[in-house]
């Protein structure tokens, strides 16, 4: 397909976006979160996004710290979280928040008590519960955007970015584990049996209060998965990245033509 023809959007996949390469997908990814960052500031005074880890947000990360980019972004009135993390130090290589500081954190001008990590090196458990209170506290403080008539204040992101594994797992929401059918907790600790390590995760139930759900998936490895998400039957213990429907909020698919190839 010509250049011009992208993005490609998908007969029936409502939300799906098709670019063709990895960095035309990172480009729109970032138009897409300074877009966000713009809307949200200007409404409701703050820019709340839970990252991604793993490696195929990296490219998107580094184009927006770039200074074209990262000059579009009023950084002052943005609330940096993620979506899961590896239970090590931030300083681990495995450290999806090392990973966001190195390719992105350290490059804009982000005040440092806006960003807010999930302490992997803290015990598991320990780690979750408190994540699970800064949240709490950030979304029913005038920062977070309290909804004074509500008084269960939801975990209401302006967005969270996702990526999705190769067996159709999401943030650390992994094929058969508990933390996909969590109905109150928005964020859990669990041992993952296939990596043979504990992750902290956000659960179903704070991703989909988000307003702003996006997906980015690249390469020719996830095509299959991809399909069977999309167009497969509805089985998220199977393909955990199903369970991401946000009642109140968009959902949306960046994908690359070879994660695209089977749609
Ligand atoms: C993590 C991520 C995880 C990731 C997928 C896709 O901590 O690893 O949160 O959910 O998004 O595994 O990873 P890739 O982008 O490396 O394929």
């Amino acid at each position: 397909m010509a250049e011009s023809e992208y993005p490609r959007s998908l007969q029936g996949l409502k939300g799906v976006e098709v670019y063709p390469d990895a960095v035309s997908l990172a480009r729109a990814a970032v138009e897409h979160f300074v877009a966000l960052a713009a809307e949200a500031i200007s409404t409701r005074g703050r820019f709340a996004v839970a990252l991604a880890g793993g490696s195929t947000p990296r490219a998107t990360y580094r184009l927006l710290a770039a200074d074209e980019f990262a000059a579009r972004v009023d950084w002052r009135h943005v609330h940096v979280f993620w979506g899961d993390e590896r239970c090590v130090p931030p300083d681990h290589p495995d450290s999806n928040y090392r990973m966001a500081r190195q390719t992105l954190l350290d490059a804009v001008p982000l005040p440092a008590d806006n960003v807010h990590r999930i302490q992997g090196e803290m015990e598991p458990t320990r780690a979750a519960a408190q994540y699970e209170r800064t949240l709490r506290a950030f979304f029913s403080s005038s920062a977070g955007g309290r909804d004074a008539g509500n008084e269960e204040t939801p975990a209401r992101f302006d967005l969270v970015l996702l990526g999705m594994g190769g067996d159709g797992h999401t943030a650390s929401l992994f094929p058969g584990t508990m933390a996909i059918g969590e109905q109150t907790r928005w964020v859990v600790a669990h041992h993952v049996e296939k990596l043979s390590a504990w992750r902290v995760t956000l659960t179903p139930v704070a991703i989909n209060a988000a307003a702003n759900v996006t997906f980015l998936v690249s390469g020719a490895g996830k095509a299959e998965r991809l399909q069977q998400v999309l167009a497969g039957p509805y089985r998220p213990d199977v393909l955990p990245a199903q369970i991401v429907r946000p009642g109140r909020g968009r959902l949306r698919w960046l994908v690359d033509a070879a994660a695209a190839a089977l749609l």
